[in-house]
């Protein structure tokens, strides 16, 4: 399945990374690095650096990273055999055929498979709608204002009238595994007849796309009036709508900094078509908080433009606490007289909604409104129910200072006295248990994971440490092994670096061409490429280092003892040593030459 690793050793050591990112994005030298814009996320000022002597890049605004392999994949959707062709041919150096056994292929690479059969029927949807067949889907896109670049842009397409078109025109491709067939969520079984009929028939299709343009999955819709409107392609393998948004491939290098997130394929469109390139729709499905991490990665701000009914602004509840979570500013769109963007759109025109976009609510002022809505406040008693409501609201800012900024703007915006109010938000949460007092963190969860979060980081810093010097290997090998790596990749990692400089071959790029998938890759870079603390002096390194190495083998020893079969003498004595050593440690420091 794959080159034997010395021949993709040979193929990433003669393509330079500079030299190759250069290719595609304008780099300045700075001290040892390169620097320019990251090509994977929107910026002003360039975070994204590339390490000659590491042969890695890396993006500390949006973390993306890895080697020259990683960099094709990301950068032009390849898969790692992919990319390793590729540079092969810039560089001259001929590859064996690779030979895929048939189990191989099913197991390993059913991924790709699905992703191969997704691309093929994108193709064959678009060539439909532009073909003699797909004159009706055609002109319904026409009618509902979409350009022909548009429709070209986003891939749209037509599945035909008959019931078993792609399949047809899969199994002639060469895809005659029904197993997998269904498997990408393309072909149905239709049980009745017992014969395998498209998933989609008779509709116009949008493709969705991952963020490296990678056809996942489709949505496809009825022409006019009809049940259901639309249809989506099933969970599979390489389609988890939890984690995907659609449009987001283009939307991550709109150059603004916030994103439009609004319900539907339309929506996207419309908005794109428009100019709002910075677009993206959760797709009928509701927003999530793996939605709300992968937002997170590009911008610091969302606008809902969510649709102006009932279910719209439902939805909007929803999604604010989530994004909230997730550290995102947000702002509500409103869009009213009409129902959705692309309505708004196509009435008012694209200035009208950039207006609305300077006008949308803070989030916690629309909470405010709509909870407003359920209490009459021509009556006493009601409107200090919706009083003690908003006070019990204002408790999820757990920071007095922005806490007391939007108690004053309620106050303000109610006619009411702020200190009447503060005083309720004090009876309010001393009422409330105890549970959530106005002052405390948040929960044990989130203290646990922070601490978590420094164990890991630690080791991090060591590995970065250790690959950036060295000469310092020398320093740590008698203190810290591979084994005192806890997180399964670290540990990994950690590994194939004491591994190499055992050898006398230290050499962090390789070991990332040891993992196939990007974001394993990523993973991997970025455990090179912490981001260090200020550190000026020899003196402060030197505290540094010895913290460092004290906190990794104090949280190696803990998760030894967590994780000890209680049968494991020899197990056992190894802790026993492992506190003694932590004892020592306590006192360490690490001199630097
Ligand atoms: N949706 C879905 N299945 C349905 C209805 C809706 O998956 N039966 C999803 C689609 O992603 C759709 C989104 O929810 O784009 C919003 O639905 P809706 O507001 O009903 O449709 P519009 O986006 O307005 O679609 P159109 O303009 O084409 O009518
Ligand atoms: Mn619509």
């Amino acid at each position: 399945m794959r080159y034997p690793e010395e021949l993709i050793e040979e193929v990433r050591m003669q393509n330079d990374i500079v030299n190759v990112i250069s290719g595609y994005v304008r780099l300045t030298r700075k001290g040892s690095s390169y620097f320019g814009l990251c090509p994977f996320h929107n910026e002003k000022s360039p975070s994204f650096s590339v390490s000659p002597g590491k042969q890695m890049y890396y993006c500390f605004g949006c973390g993306a990273g890895g080697n020259v392999f990683t960099f094709l994949m990301e950068y032009e959707s390849f898969t790692f055999v992919e990319a390793v062709k590729n540079l092969a041919q810039r560089a001259g150096i001929a590859l064996p055929e690779l030979e895929y056994s048939r189990e191989e292929q099913l197991k390993a690479d059913k991924k790709s498979v699905i992703m191969e059969m997704n691309k093929l029927a994108a193709n064959y949807f678009y060539k439909q709608l532009q073909s003699a067949n797909g004159v009706r889907a055609k002109q319904y896109f026409l009618e509902r204002g979409l350009s022909e670049k548009t429709i070209k842009h986003f891939g749209l397409g037509f599945s035909n009238i008959y019931s078993d078109d792609l399949y047809q025109y899969l199994r002639q491709k060469g895809y005659k595994d029904n197993g997998l067939l269904k498997e990408s969520g393309l072909v149905r079984e239709d049980k009745k007849h017992g014969v395998l009929t498209d998933a989609f028939w008779n509709r116009v299709m949008f493709p969705i796309m991952d963020i490296n343009n990678r056809v996942i999955g489709f949505g496809g819709r009825v022409m006019g009036e009809g049940q259901p409107k639309y249809l989506n392609t099933n969970e599979t393998l390489v389609f988890d709508k939890s984690r995907n948004l659609y449009g987001l491939n283009f939307a991550r290098t709109a150059r603004e900094d916030y994103i439009l997130v609004c319900e539907g394929y339309m929506d996207v469109i419309a908005m794109q078509q428009a100019g709002f390139t910075n677009a993206v729709a959760s797709l009928g499905t509701a927003f999530t908080s793996g939605h709300a991490r992968l937002l997170g990665r590009y911008v610091k701000e969302v606008i809902l433009v969510y649709d102006s009914d009932g279910a719209g602004t439902k939805a909007a509840l929803r999604a604010i606490p989530i994004l909230r979570e997730a550290g995102i500013r947000t702002r509500v769109l409103n869009m009213e007289p009409y129902k959705d963007p692309d309505e708004f759109i196509k009435n008012l025109g694209a200035d009208k909604f950039r207006e609305r976009i300077v006008q949308a609510q803070n989030s916690f002022l629309f909470e405010v409104q709509v909870l407003e809505k359920e209490y009459q406040m021509e009556d006493p008693e009601s409107r200090n129910s919706f009083y003690k409501a908003v006070a019990a609201k204002l408790l999820v800012f757990r920071e007095e200072l922005e806490r007391e900024t939007y108690l004053e703007t309620i106050a303000k915006l109610y006619h009411i006295e702020a200190k009447q109010l503060r005083s309720l938000v004090t009876s309010v949460s001393l009422t409330m248990s105890g549970e959530t007092p106005v002052n405390k963190p948040k929960s044990g969860i989130q203290k646990k994971t922070k601490k978590e979060d420094g164990r890991l980081y630690s080791q991090r810093l060591l590995l970065t440490w250790l690959i950036e010097d060295p000469a310092l290997f020398d320093k740590i090998v008698p203190y810290i092994q591979a084994e005192d790596f806890t997180e399964g990749c670290y540990r990994t990692v950690a590994h194939m670096l004491y591994e190499q400089w055992e050898k006398k071959e230290l050499n962090p790029a390789r070991i990332i061409s040891r993992f196939a998938g990007e974001e394993e890759q990523k993973e991997v870079a970025a455990l090179f490429n912490t981001e260090l603390k200020e550190i000026t002096t020899k003196e402060e390194k030197e505290k540094a280092l010895s913290e460092t190495v004290y906190k990794i083998k104090e949280n190696s020893i803990r998760y030894a003892s967590e994780h000890l079969d209680p049968t494991d003498l020899e197990g056992l004595q190894r802790i026993v040593n492992g506190r003694k050593e932590l004892q020592n440690l306590r006192r360490l420091h690490i001199f630097l030459d």
